[in-house]
């Protein structure tokens, strides 16, 4: 487990360096990730290279004891270089270029790019490869930050093209998948295709999901690529790229599979503020974040790639949200602890110091501008002490899967059916209530290895592989389906048989009518005498006559809501919070793992033979009832202050 730093030597003077170094040093940091918006700082003009400034601070750097994480800087292509190609530049689904004077102009299709980029990534590589201070890679920074993986050039659209080719073979096999039969949109040829951009109405969901999918191939092979070259000339150094929170718009599954580790970039206080939650819970924690959406992100990335890490964590007030609240004393704190009980192998700080000019000067660093300690480096140094308290420890299979996939996710955005219903927010939502329950949880992807999992938790995921509905079937974990599960074929058509596809025989139900309610609707259900919400969404089951499943609650008017076929359950409504926790724990206890559910502010996660708990509320609590009295504390007690945090050795006996 490493702690670390962004740092831009560029913005500051060379003889601050030094020192800056030392007192990251001292901090207790061991990496400092540095280079990944310098292009035009190393290539000034097209023949002019200045590379004296970047030696000097990674052997600045290194002096010090701290490794480098040299980033690629191809989220930056200098002025000189969108003058010459200006079709470099991305469209947006107007045909509007998204121009040069911030970062992230550039379209993942455009092959002179492409060739610039493989340039500048080799000439770093082979510069730096072997230098003993890089320890790590960072492939760009941040894909499709700021709306950036969509494009519709005339690059894109001829990658489309050459992308439909390769996966149809010929253009009638198009027709069909996209059911283009449907006003008239038949093509005779692939040359005739587009981009579903501007049009009248709603574009071809198919043709939609097809872009989409194109769009995060190309992605995953700009990274690829430059990986291939990072490989080739630095053996042994580790590769990350630094993912986001809520972004959806590549597949992370499959770019974190050609990563050594998936890291992100957390900022829990931005997030709260750009977040679909009430009003009143923003209030309440303004100065905390969400409590699981952190630990969301965590478990999420850490199911995309072999290890996993924080490549930016937020440490007081940002920029970017519409309001930027500063942090309730401890939260840095409790927020770096929360990665690590998650397991992070990298937990690293954004940034060193506060930048006086540009876009950022309003973003907090550990230091103020000014060089004067800001409240977040006392935290810093607390962590780096809490850390010698943890020790190493390894993260093991939690015994509950929460599965999400990107595919879904376009699936759901292409065609909501209800405003802001996606599978994200499904996800997410499940994901909250079993931490309310107290459990640790592994989010993977539907390819996952299911086999050791107790509990099973399926939100909505639309194309089910057969694969997939194979390992549903005859798992003997508790599974539950929420709405829309089996709702797509692949070519996004309503499957054959109706939802839940390749499951309704099994379960002994069919989808046959779905409706999207007000947001001030409520259907209720009973659950043995527990009254349940049922808000969004609504579904109708047909039960088999013949082969009838169990209900286990019905709608008010008698109507199936919830029925399960022996570890099977299907869920046909999108159940409110407390509904959701009801009816989870209910199957966490059928899966045999219940514990006592801990209320909206505290947190628990275990990491290897320890247990952590965060408090996330503005009131002092103890856990005296969820934790026996003689356990041995490794950090903390019983009493958990606001942004406290507690560690245990966990016992057998909980
Ligand atoms: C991230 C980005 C950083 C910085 C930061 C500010 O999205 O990677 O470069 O802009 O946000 O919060």
């Amino acid at each position: 487990m490493r702690l670390g730093v962004c740092y831009y030597p560029e913005h500051w003077p060379e003889d601050r360096w030094e020192t800056d170094a030392q007192r990251m040093s001292a901090l207790g940091l061991k990496v400092v990730r540095i280079g990944e918006f310098a292009w035009s700082k190393i290539q000034p003009s097209p023949d002019k290279y200045h590379w004296d400034w970047l030696d000097k601070a990674i052997e600045t750097l290194h002096k010090h004891g701290l490794g480098v994480i040299l980033g690629t800087p191809t989220a930056t292509p200098p002025k000189w270089l969108v003058d010459r190609m200006p079709d470099m530049l991305a469209l947006d689904e107007h045909g509007r270029p998204r121009k040069f004077g911030s970062r992230r102009h550039y379209c993942f299709s455009h092959k002179g790019y492409r060739t610039e980029c493989r340039r500048i990534v080799t000439m770093l590589a082979k510069r730096y490869g072997n230098n003993p201070a890089v320890v790590m890679w960072q492939t760009d920074n941040e894909f499709g930050c700021h709306n950036t993986v969509e494009s519709y050039s005339p690059a894109a659209v001829q990658g489309f093209r050459d992308w439909l080719k390769h996966r149809y073979k010929t253009i009638d096999a198009v027709n069909v998948a996209w059911g283009t039969v449907f006003w008239s949109q038949h093509y005779q040829s692939f040359e005739e295709v587009d981009a579903p951009a501007a049009t009248v109405t709603e574009a071809n969901p198919s043709h939609r999901l097809d872009y989409q999918r194109f769009l995060s191939d190309q992605v995953a092979s700009f990274n690829r690529e430059q990986i291939d070259i990072i490989r080739a000339h630095s053996p042994d150094r580790e590769i990350t790229h630094n993912f986001m929170g809520k972004f959806t718009s590549f597949d992370h599954h499959k770019v974190g599979r050609d990563l050594d580790l998936a890291t992100w970039d957390s900022y829990p206080l931005g997030f709260l503020e750009l977040s679909d939650v009430s009003d009143l819970r923003k209030k309440e924690w303004m100065r905390q974040g969400h409590p699981d959406f952190q630990a969301f992100h965590h478990d999420l990335y850490r199911g995309c790639s072999k290890k996993w890490g924080v490549m930016e964590q937020q440490p007081g007030p940002v920029n970017w949200a519409p309001y930027n609240p500063a942090p309730l004393p401890g939260m840095v704190r409790l927020w770096s602890l929360e990665a690590i009980a998650h397991g992070a192998d990298l937990l690293s700080w954004f940034r060193w110091r506060q930048a006086p000019f540009a876009q950022e000067q309003m973003h907090a660093g550990l230091l103020r501008s000014d060089n004067m300690p800001a409240p977040a480096y006392e935290e810093a140094a607390q962590v780096a002490n809490d850390l010698k308290a943890i020790k190493e420890q390894k993260t093991h299979k939690a015994d509950v899967a929460l599965l999400f996939d990107y595919e879904g996710q376009w699936t759901h955005d292409i065609q909501p059916q209800g405003k802001g219903l996606d599978l994200y927010k499904q996800a997410f939502e499940a994901y909250s209530a079993l931490r309310q329950l107290a459990l640790s949880i592994d989010i993977v992807s539907p390819k996952a290895d299911l086999l050791s999992y107790k509990f099973i938790v399926v939100p909505g995921l639309p194309i089910l592989s057969p694969e997939l509905i194979d390992a549903l079937k005859t798992t003997s974990a508790q599974v539950v389906l929420l709405p829309r599960t089996g709702s797509k074929s692949y070519t996004f058509h309503i499957p054959e048989g109706l939802p839940p596809y390749g499951l309704q025989s099994e379960l002994g139900l069919k989808v046959v009518r779905v409706e999207s309610l007000r947001p001030n609707i409520r259907e209720t259900g009973d659950l043995l005498g527990t009254h349940l919400n049922v808000v969004n969404w609504r579904e109708h089951l047909e039960l088999d006559p013949d082969n009838q499943p169990d209900r286990v609650a019905n709608y008010a008017n008698g109507k199936p809501l919830w029925v399960c076929r022996k570890h099977l359950h299907y869920i046909a409504g999108w159940l409110d919070e407390t509904s959701l926790v009801t009816v989870l724990a209910d199957l966490a206890k059928r899966a045999g793992i219940a514990r006592r559910p801990l209320g909206s502010n505290i947190r628990f996660r275990q990491l290897g033979e320890l247990e952590f708990a965060f408090n996330y509320g503005l009131q002092a609590t103890t856990i005296d009832v969820h934790v026996p009295d003689k356990v041995q504390f490794v950090l903390g007690n019983h009493q958990l202050k606001p942004a406290g945090v507690s560690a245990w050795i966990k016992s057998t006996a909980l």
